[in-house]
C-alpha cells in the first residue's frame, strides 16, 4: 500500500470512496463535473491497483485579528470499509502534513468525526461552528433595514461581487474563513438533489449579500416545512437585517428556522424572545500550526508587547521542535528559534492558544504549561486572547 498524489486514473474509485462513506449509499453516480478540492492537494492510498484511503486538502485561509493566514482544510478523509483500523489514515494524515508544509499552508484546520487520529498528530480543539434554531416569526422582530436593499435570485455573473462580500466579511471574524472563489462556487452551484435557494441583496446596483436557504421536512407538526439558513451575510448590518426580514416571511409555512450562527449573534441583541441556543449540528473544528514560525508571523496581534521563551514539543512534524522565543511589540509577532526554552508547550496546546480557543490561564491550570511563571501565563494569555473563534463553513 502506498500514498500517493491523486490522479485522474483515481478519480471514480476515490468518488465511490468518498461519497459512499459520508452518504450511507452502496453506489453514486459519478460526477465529473463536480467542482472540489483542486487535484494537487488530494492525496490518495493505492493497494494493488485499488484506491483505499483519500484525503484532501482545501486551499483556505483563516483569519485571525484581520490577517489572513494560509489554512489547509483536510476534508474526505476516508478509508475503505474494509482496510479500516490498519493505520492507512494514520500515513495518510502523515503525508497529508507534509503536503500542506512543502504548500505553504501555515496551519490546518479540521473537522473530525472522531478526535483520536487527528489529536495524536498534533490537531486540537481550536473553535466551533455554532447552529441555532428559532421561531420563524420571532424574526419578525428583527428592524428593517432603513436603506434601500432589495432581493433578486443570485445567477452565475454574481460570483465574484458574493466572494468578494464575503471574504470582507470573514476577514473581520475570529478564525473567519477566507475561501476564495472555489469553494462559494462549490457551495452555489445547484444540485437538483439538494434544492437550495439562493438570493443576493442589492444597494446602489452592487451586490451588497447573500441569503443562501433550504426548505427542509418540518421537525414539528403544523408546517410545510422548515427553513435552514445555510448563509447570510452582507456587507452592513443593515444588508444583513434585510436578509433575515426575508426569512421571516416564511412563518406562515415554515414555524421553524434553523441557522449557521455566531457566539454572540447579533440576534441575540435584536430579538425580543432570544434564541434556542444551540442546535445539536453544532461542531467544534480542529486546528494544528503546521509551520511554527510562519503561523505566528501571518496572523494579526493585539497591541502590547511579549516576550516568552517556548519549547515546542511536535514529534509528528519535527521541523517545528525545539527552543524559541517569541516576540510580541505592536500588533506584529515573531518566533525566533532559540532561547532557554523556559515553557514547555505541545504543539496541541500551542494551536488552541493561537486560535483564541484555549486560554492560556486555563492551559496552565490544567498542567498543560511546565515551566511556566506566572508572568509567562499572562503574558501568553493577553497575547491569544480574543472573542471564540468560529466558522460559519463545514467541510
Ligand atoms: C476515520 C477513518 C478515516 C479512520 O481510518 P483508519 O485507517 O481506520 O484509521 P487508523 O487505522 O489509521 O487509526 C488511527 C487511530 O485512530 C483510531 N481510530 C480510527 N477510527 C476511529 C474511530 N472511528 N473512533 C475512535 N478511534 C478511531 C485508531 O484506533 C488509531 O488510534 P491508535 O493509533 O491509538 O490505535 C475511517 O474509519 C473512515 O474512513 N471512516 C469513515 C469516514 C470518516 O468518518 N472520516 C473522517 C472524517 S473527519
Amino acid at each position: 500500500m502506498r500514498i500517493r498524489p491523486y490522479r485522474a486514473e483515481h478519480a471514480e474509485q476515490a468518488f465511490q470512496l468518498r461519497v459512499t462513506a459520508f452518504s450511507g449509499a452502496t453506489h453514486v453516480e459519478y460526477d465529473a463535473d463536480e467542482i472540489y478540492i483542486p487535484d494537487e492537494h488530494r492525496l490518495v492510498a493505492v493497494d494493488d491497483g485499488e484506491v483505499v484511503g483519500h484525503l484532501g486538502v482545501w486551499p483556505f485561509n483563516q483569519a485571525f485579528h484581520r490577517h489572513a493566514v494560509p489554512m489547509g482544510g483536510v476534508g474526505a478523509v476516508v478509508v475503505a470499509d474494509h482496510r479500516r483500523g490498519e493505520g492507512i489514515a494514520t500515513r495518510l494524515l502523515e503525508a497529508g502534513l507534509a503536503h500542506m508544509a512543502d504548500a505553504g499552508m501555515a496551519i490546518s484546520t479540521l473537522y473530525p468525526s472522531t478526535p483520536v487520529p487527528y489529536r495524536r498528530w498534533g490537531w486540537a480543539y481550536a473553535g466551533v461552528r455554532m447552529r441555532r434554531r428559532i421561531a420563524t416569526r420571532d424574526l419578525l422582530d428583527v428592524p428593517p433595514a432603513v436603506t434601500h436593499v432589495t432581493l433578486r435570485p443570485y445567477a452565475a455573473s454574481d460570483l465574484d461581487a458574493v466572494v468578494a462580500v464575503h471574504d470582507a466579511v470573514t476577514t473581520t471574524e475570529p478564525g473567519g474563513l477566507v475561501c476564495g472563489t472555489r469553494w462559494l462556487q462549490r457551495a452555489l452551484q445547484p444540485d437538483p438533489d439538494d434544492p437550495e435557494i439562493a438570493h443576493v441583496a442589492v444597494r446602489d446596483h452592487r451586490v451588497v449579500g447573500l441569503l443562501l436557504l433550504a426548505k427542509t421536512a418540518p421537525s414539528e407538526a403544523h408546517g410545510s416545512y422548515d427553513v435552514d439558513v445555510l448563509r447570510l451575510f452582507g456587507v452592513d448590518r443593515d444588508v444583513e437585517r434585510a436578509l433575515w426580514r426575508a426569512v421571516a416571511h416564511h412563518h406562515t409555512t415554515a414555524p421553524r428556522t434553523a441557522f449557521v450562527s455566531r457566539p454572540a449573534d447579533p440576534l441575540l441583541f435584536d430579538l425580543r424572545h432570544g434564541l434556542e441556543m444551540t442546535d445539536p449540528s453544532t461542531a467544534h473544528f480542529m486546528t494544528r500550526l503546521v509551520d511554527v514560525q510562519a503561523a505566528i508571523g501571518a496572523r494579526g496581534w493585539p497591541p502590547g508587547s511579549a516576550t516568552v521563551h517556548l519549547d515546542i514539543v511536535d514529534p509528528q512534524h519535527p521541523t517545528n521542535a525545539g527552543r524559541y522565543v517569541l516576540e510580541l511589540d505592536d500588533r506584529t509577532a515573531v518566533l525566533t528559534a532559540g532561547g532557554t526554552g523556559r515553557v514547555t508547550i505541545d504543539i496541541a496546546v500551542l494551536s488552541s492558544l493561537y486560535t483564541g480557543f484555549l486560554t492560556a490561564t486555563d492551559a496552565a491550570r490544567d498542567g498543560r504549561l511546565p515551566g511556566a511563571t506566572t508572568a509567562d501565563v499572562i503574558a501568553l494569555t493577553d497575547a491569544f486572547a480574543g472573542p471564540t473563534p468560529f466558522l460559519r463553513d463545514f467541510f
